[in-house]
């Protein structure tokens, strides 16, 4: 059985008092979390307060980006050993907003994925389609091909410290969540994929989170499918009680 995971990406949102606060508040509603794994990934600036706030509660915290190299001249970025050394658990590896926005290709988040997992961090590998993808019947080989490169050289010893997160890019921010019906469908030919990458007991043991305008109100659906392993969650993981929602609607599904 695959712990639920629920992670909350706080993007480029709150200020550090803001950030502490929320932080604060959910570690202390810990007790209702059941079996869900729970993370949050604050922005650079603020993970070593939020890491304080959660300190000796199970609140995971992650990190929204990582740049490959280990050290030296890469004005702007920051590597492995700095976000390790803030007990940092997780890191996501190519979120939509960073493939689409910032730019960053599959042959770059390949090279970010290796380092996440040679830090000893888990990879958040985000994939997805937009919607013109979706509408042109190319959404599983846009997927596919987002796993197939960013998995590339990867060894199946190396999967305990994998988790996807399948986002469409469509319904990540627009209310336009998918219906359980569209993510399970994914979900499950994402594991199919997996089994091919690696073999099938590993994609058995490998959590695919679903991600795209997850709240409280849907969260108990699309938890229910059978290949939906927990949710990454943008705007409502800004808010404790929503946020919570969310949590204990994949603890109720995944019992
Ligand atoms: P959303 O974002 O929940 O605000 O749609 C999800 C994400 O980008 O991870």
């Amino acid at each position: 059985m695959r712990k639920p995971f629920v992670a909350g990406n706080w993007k480029m949102n709150l200020t550090k008092a803001e950030a502490v606060a929320l932080a604060s508040g959910l570690a202390a509603k810990a007790g209702a979390f059941g079996s869900t794994e729970v993370g949050v990934i604050p922005a650079f600036v603020h993970i070593d307060c939020v890491a304080a706030a959660v300190k000796g509660s199970p609140v995971g915290v992650g990190a929204q980006d990582m740049y490959f190299e280990k050290g030296g001249a890469f004005t702007g970025e920051v590597c492995a050993s700095m976000l390790t050394d803030l007990a940092v658990k997780y890191v996501l590896v190519g979120h939509s907003e960073r493939r689409h926005v910032i730019g960053e290709t599959d042959a770059l988040l390949n090279k970010k994925l290796h380092a996440v997992i040679n830090a000893g961090l888990v990879a958040i590998l985000c994939v997805g389609e937009k919607i013109e993808e979706r509408k042109a019947n190319k959404t599983f080989d846009v997927c596919k091909t987002q796993l197939v490169e960013g998995l590339k050289g990867l060894d199946k010893s190396k999967a305990g410290q994998l988790v996807i997160a399948y986002e469409p890019v469509w319904a990540i921010g627009t209310g336009l969540n998918a219906t359980k019906e569209q993510a399970q469908e994914v979900h499950a030919f994402i594991r199919g994929e997996l089994a091919k990458i690696f073999d099938a007991a590993t994609a058995a043991g490998i959590r695919i989170q679903y991600g795209g305008s997850v709240k409280a109100s849907n969260a108990a659906e699309l938890m229910s499918q059978p290949d939906v392993d927990g949710a990454l969650v943008g705007g409502a993981s800004l808010k404790v009680d929503e946020f919570m929602g969310i949590i204990t609607a994949a603890a109720a599904a995944k019992k």
